[in-house]
């Protein structure tokens, strides 16, 4: 049974780890809904998790260009799977338009991570794995609850 879980985060490295550590148990056609406000700590989040499967390439905002794609590196302890990195931000709530995005990755061979993607991405995945992060006013503390949601 999938349950909720809750962190504090007090610095960006614990952000970092904790996306690490959600990364050992994703595989090949999982989906990562982050969620949470303006510098909440998605990018960081999915920096660990790029980081965690091993990926090639630097993890940055991809608000520029919506998904970047990231491919399989070395991964200790299961097989290496690339990373799709998405910023739903302006997307708008258009479901087509993720799909209709021109992504070289089989979107079910890959990790993909949607920053933003709440109540918009959900569909591409049978279930989901939701991470909300918040932050406190003036300060770097951060809470990330998370849960696998079908
Ligand atoms: N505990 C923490 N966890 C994550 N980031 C932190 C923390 N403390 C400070 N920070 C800083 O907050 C910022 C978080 O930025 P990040 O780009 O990860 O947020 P984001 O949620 O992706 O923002 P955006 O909505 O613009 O995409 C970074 O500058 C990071 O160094
Ligand atoms: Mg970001």
């Amino acid at each position: 049974m999938a349950e909720r879980q809750r962190r504090v985060l007090p610095t960006v490295a614990d952000t970092e780890a904790l996306g690490r550590e959600l990364a050992e148990s994703l595989h090949a056609g999982d989906l990562v809904v982050l969620d949470g406000p303006l510098g909440a700590g998605k990018t960081a989040l999915a920096r660990g998790i790029a980081d965690g499967l091993g990926v090639q390439g630097r993890v940055t905002s991809p608000t520029f260009i919506i998904a970047r794609q990231h491919r399989a590196g070395h991964r200790v302890g299961a097989p290496a799977v690339p990373l799709v990195h998405v910023d739903a931000y302006r997307l708008g709530g258009d479901l087509d338009e993720l799909d209709a995005l021109d992504l070289d990755a089989d979107l079910h061979q890959a990790v993909i991570v949607v920053e933003w993607g709440r109540g918009v991405v959900e569909h591409l995945a049978e279930r989901h794995l939701r991470v909300q992060l918040a932050r406190e006013p003036d300060s770097d503390v951060r809470t990330a609850v998370w849960e696998w949601v079908d």
